[in-house]
């Protein structure tokens, strides 16, 4: 059966594949942070249900796809 969306997920980053190009948290400034050189941090990795699509959006919209999204 498939699971469901909007149960939650966790995010990571690819500090290695991440260049700063900062879309991530441009779209999703809650779920997605930058430290000072312009790189993607996520402060906490569990996502809830009501930020999932924003979470979704950030990694859809990285040119580098350096996040990835997994169900819980
Ligand atoms: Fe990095 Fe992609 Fe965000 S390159 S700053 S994770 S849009």
């Amino acid at each position: 059966m498939k699971k469901e969306e909007g149960g939650g997920v966790k995010v990571r980053v690819d500090a290695a594949a991440c260049q700063g190009h900062g879309r991530c948290y441009a779209l999703a400034p809650d779920v997605f942070e930058t430290d000072d050189h312009g790189h993607c941090v996520v402060p906490a990795a569990d996502v809830t249900p009501e930020r999932e699509a924003a979470a979704r959006a950030g990694a859809e919209n990285c040119p580098e796809d350096a996040i990835t999204l997994d169900q819980d």
